[in-house]
């Protein structure tokens, strides 16, 4: 590269392609450090370009025009949006993939409702939009805040970026709810995702891979201004808190939103039997190419909003609105090894490695392969030509092998019998002691000695849904753990001491791809996440079997840490114990077996001491702490009148009540209806508070 000319000795001409040049290059920079957390270059180098920038735009101030990096990313580098809690939690959908699903959701409903089969009920649907949700907040009338979803109970806050958005008014009027929150998807559409595509490889700057990404990385970028010159749409389709009613259904009250002046989706439809729902779905799947965007299904909701209030949620999603899934989209390509990947839990996935190929607009070189017994199943050999499928964001699969064009010298799948890392640690197949079949999945007997595993956990530990630090991702965790100055979890913490003390060699700030931004935004943001609540905390330990949902379930039943240790601990002895956990709706035998045998293990609990003398373990929040049943344990048995079982279940939980499904001396109330029969009696005998359904609702509220 030629040497740089003083910027004093720029003409106009030579400055302005000078300044063209430093401020793609600092864009992009800022994009690999702040969206990516892979910055490319030192952070001396970065601050030259700047400087140089800044030097340029002295002498020539016609060039530090409103999106010169100069003048906008300067005092927020802090590269994070605030974050935001959604007062209503963003859910996400259950989904259907047959005509069957979709009939077992309707009838899903009608039970959950108790409604017979000739009792009407209404459904919308409307095309699944693949883009990424947003919540927009207006206070009497004016838009205050817009929000990612996040992990649906916290996103990020992207008002400035939102705003943008041409679809989005700033003020609505017409006698709306002091407080609405709109919500709907962010999307980009086919031409402008081309276009911008097109741009992007002008520049020398990467394309996205498909409108989705195009659309979710021009929303979440630091400065406003790149947002405002994406092309980006967005669709009302639901809404969070509301100081008042928007309508009585949900089809009006989307009609309202249009009215209101947002853009709602011209495809929805209200019907009330299954066939029509699938008629509407063969319809929009065969207007599918013509949209101009990409969706990705048909959304079917419960039309009235009483009746959706009652139905409420399970886990993350409504059980008033399902998903249709359209049919994965298929490609033929080549099988060109056969890779083992070994998982947090020791489960060795074999990994197809693929000839490239494109799918659905994306290329495809790795699809999952589940587990042995699938390979053999399907007779899959290296070197065999296959049939793979792709939906939406799910790993692609292999669906098929075309013998007939399999070579000669195709190669046979071996087992491996020892771990593929450095410990070569044996691996075995289990015996489920449940089903009594042997388990599916191979794993490395190795546990937390297997460094493959151990690399695993930390890197779960810091994932999105757990300590989430910002800066420390997958990338950085490799090499922590690789230098050997992340082994466990506890070494995050200690991280920053260590590093000031010069235990570091070299000190972090002078290693590639690290300077003193970067090590200080670090260090701050594992500050950050020093206090952390309870849900994701125990989320973040990676226990077997207890995900995300269930680490939430626990947090509320125990509320603190301390509680749920005990009651771990004391799980991990006796059976007697176990019952405090399996009491819980929600958690099974397999969850509480796994936190025993966890809780068991001596150098977990190594593991956890560690950690405890580094961070704070909030308690959880305690939901609907003041109605009268909070923390409750209720039995329902014999058949209820007013409400379907599944109906009465969910609203004890949504009160902060546990429902179990036997009576024992951990239960407070019993509510029996007509036909009670061993329950109540076992009850009486253990003296346990008996309500007839009359006095519960009572109880209740209603
Ligand atoms: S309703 C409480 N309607 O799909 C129900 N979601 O897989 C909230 N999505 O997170 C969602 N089009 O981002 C709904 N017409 C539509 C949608 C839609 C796309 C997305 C949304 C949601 C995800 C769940």
């Amino acid at each position: 590269m030629s040497a740089l000319k003083d910027v004093e000795d720029l003409s106009a001409d030579e400055a302005a392609t000078e300044h063209d040049r430093l401020a793609r290059e600092i864009r992009t920079h800022d994009r690999a450090y702040y969206q990516h957390d892979a910055p490319k270059i030192s952070d001396a180098a970065y601050d030259a370009l700047r400087q140089r920038l800044e030097a340029v735009e002295a002498r020539f101030p016609e060039l530090a025009t409103e999106d010169s990096p100069s003048r906008t990313v300067g005092a927020a580098p802090s590269g994070k949006f605030g974050e935001v809690r959604h007062a209503r939690p963003m859910l996400s959908l259950g989904n259907a993939f047959n005509d069957e699903d979709v009939a077992d959701f309707v009838q899903r409903v009608r039970r959950f409702l108790g409604l017979s089969d000739d009792d009407p009920v209404a459904f919308t649907a409307e095309p699944k939009i693949d883009g990424l949700s947003a919540s927009l907040r207006y206070e009497k009338g004016v838009l205050v805040l817009g929000a990612t979803r996040g992990d649906g109970e916290t996103g990020e806050n992207v008002t400035a970026n939102l705003k943008t958005i041409e679809g989005i008014p700033h003020r609505i009027e017409g006698g709306v709810p002091d407080v609405l929150e709109v919500r709907g998807e962010v999307y980009m559409s086919h031409a402008d995702f081309a276009a911008l595509n097109d741009r992007q490889r002008e520049i020398g700057k990467p394309e996205y891979k498909n409108p989705r990404n195009a659309a979710a990385g021009s929303l979440r970028q630091i400065d406003a201004t790149v947002t405002a010159s994406r092309a980006l749409k967005f669709f009302a389709y639901a809404w969070g808190e509301l100081s008042g009613p928007l309508a009585d259904t949900q089809y009006d009250a989307v009609q309202r939103l249009g009215a209101l002046g947002f853009d709602i989706n011209p495809d929805m439809v209200r019907s009330d039997n299954v066939d029509d729902l699938l008629e509407t779905y063969r319809g929009i799947e065969k207007k599918r190419a013509d949209l101009g965007y990409d969706i990705d299904g048909v959304v079917y909701k419960v039309d009235r909003l009483d009746f959706q209030e009652r139905l409420g949620q399970v886990s993350r999603a409504p059980r008033w609105a399902i998903a249709h899934k359209f049919p994965a989209e298929r490609a033929t390509t080549r099988l060109n090894d056969i890779e083992i990947q070994v998982g947090r839990t020791g489960a060795l996935t074999p990994v197809a490695k693929l000839e490239p190929v494109t799918v659905g607009g994306v290329v495809v070189s790795n699809a999952t392969l589940h587990n042995e017994d699938e390979i053999a199943r399907k007779d899959i050999r290296i070197g065999d030509t296959v049939v793979i499928q792709r939906a939406g964001d799910v790993i692609p699969q292999i669906v098929e092998v075309l013998k007939e064009k399999r070579p000669a010298d195709a190669v046979r799948f071996e087992p491996l019998s020892v771990c593929p890392c450095p410990l070569k640690t044996p691996t075995a197949r289990e015996m489920n002691e449940r089903t009594g079949k042997m388990d599916a999945v191979r794993r490395c007997t190795g546990e937390l000695a297997c460094p493959f595993q151990k690399k695993e956990h930390l890197k779960h530990f810091v994932s999105r849904q757990a300590f989430d630090i910002e800066g420390l991702g997958t990338k950085q965790i490799e090499a922590f753990f690789e230098d050997g100055e992340i082994g466990e979890p506890a070494d995050i913490f200690t991280l920053a001491a260590r590093n000031a003390e010069g235990q570091l060699t070299p000190p972090l700030q002078e290693r590639e791809g690290w300077g003193e931004t970067s090590v200080r935004n670090l260090f701050a943001a594992i500050e950050e996440r020093r206090t952390i609540g309870l849900a994701r905390f125990l989320n973040a330990l990676g226990i077997r079997h207890v995900g995300e949902g269930t680490a939430r379930l626990l947090a509320r039943a125990y509320s603190s840490w301390d509680a749920f240790k005990a009651a771990a601990m004391a799980a991990s002895g006796d059976g007697e114990a176990r019952d405090s956990l399996l009491a819980i709706d929600g958690v099974g035998e397999t969850a509480t077996d796994a936190i025993g045998r966890y809780f068991a293990e001596p150098h977990n609990l190594e593991l956890l001491q560690h950690l405890e003398d580094q961070i704070t373990i909030e308690d959880a929040e305690v939901v609907a702490n003041d109605s009268r049943v909070a923390g409750k344990t209720i039995v329902f048995t014999g058949s209820l009148e007013r409400m379907t079982r599944d109906e009465a279940k969910a609203r004890a939980q949504s009160l902060g009540a546990k429902v179990s499904g036997s009576v024992s001396g951990k239960t407070d109330i019993l509510v029996a209806g007509p036909g009670a029969g061993s329950k109540l009696k076992k009850a009486t005998e253990l003296g346990v508070q008996t309500l007839s359904e009359d006095e519960w609702f009572e109880l209740i509220g209603g």
